[in-house]
């Protein structure tokens, strides 16, 4: 390989590099823990699924920069949250914080949403994605690095009728992306976003699996048939479609790039 070549991937690879995820034990952020091992960097995973956690993290052992530790945390505590950043950055200067921890609330309009839901989902996806943005910015200005990828959605431009609690959240998302990304560009560190359109998650999945965990098939073939018939790329998407974009926002070769909010929904909403 030549030098340039070399160059070229590692542009791309995180080899050595420290990478915090929230929403580690499922889904995107699971994918996209799976990813960043594979790029080479060392992961401190986090959730408050302490059991699905522990799975993900013995599975990353294996991968070559692997998984450095596991911290059960409830994003929506502040404590916690700093407690996370305190481990992470006694291991080494952080490179990469990924917010991809969330949730959705059952549909419902919003004239008939209760305070409660609300309060859960703006305390879980908004303060959550503050606390974890805030907490990496103030340990990654000091070093003149690091690359800060918040999770937001199709849902925050597109208006998405019964979602209007989940919408809210997400565009609250995007605006705190663009203002931290102003506030620590001239430092080196870079705030982006992913919206993603529809993934094949457990979020999206749940309301298909009865208490027994076994799936209404039908239900959810049909939703999922007509979500890809909306997209032009005719699929809905994989949580590997969403890893490998926040792969290129973690590394050396989207440099020139922050206060973005990238789209990843296959067509599904090109305005
Ligand atoms: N699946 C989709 O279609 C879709 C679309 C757009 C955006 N998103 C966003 O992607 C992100 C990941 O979602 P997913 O689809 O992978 O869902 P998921 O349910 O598979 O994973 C979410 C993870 O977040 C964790 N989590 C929830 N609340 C938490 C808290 N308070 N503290 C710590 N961890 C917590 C859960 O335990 C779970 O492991 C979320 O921010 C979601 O809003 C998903």
């Amino acid at each position: 390989m030549t030098m340039a070549t070399n160059q070229q991937s590692a542009a791309y690879a995180l080899t050595g590099k420290l990478a915090v995820v929230t929403g580690a034990a499922s889904g995107i952020g699971r994918e996209a823990a799976r990813v960043f091992a594979r790029a080479g960097a060392r992961v401190v995973l986090a959730d408050r699924n302490a059991a699905a956690l522990a799975e993900i993290a013995a599975e990353l052992g294996a991968e070559p920069g692997g998984a450095a530790m596991a911290i059960p945390t409830d994003v929506a505590d502040r404590t916690q949250v700093e407690r996370l950043a305190d481990a992470a950055r006694a291991i080494a200067p952080i490179d990469v914080w990924l917010n991809a921890a969330g949730v959705a609330a059952a549909p419902a309009l919003l004239v008939d949403v209760d305070e409660a839901t609300l309060d859960r989902l703006i305390a879980i996806n908004l303060k959550g994605v503050f606390f974890g943005s805030a907490a990496a910015a103030r340990r990654m200005v000091p070093e003149g690095r690091g690359s800060i990828i918040n999770i937001s959605s199709q849902g925050a431009e597109s208006p998405a009728p019964g979602l209007a609690v989940y919408s809210l959240t997400k565009a609250g998302v995007n605006a705190l992306t663009r203002t931290l990304a102003a506030e620590v560009g001239a430092a080196g560190v870079r705030v982006n976003a992913v919206a993603p359109g529809f993934i094949d998650t457990p979020m999206v999945s749940y309301r298909f699996t009865r208490e027994d965990g076994s799936v209404i098939e039908d239900a959810k073939q049909e939703l999922f048939a007509a979500r890809a018939a909306n997209a032009a790329l005719g699929r809905i998407g994989q949580p590997i479609d969403i890893a490998r974009v926040i792969l290129f926002l973690a590394a050396d070769a989207s440099g020139f790039v922050t206060g973005e909010t990238l789209r990843a929904n296959g067509g599904a909403d090109m305005r």
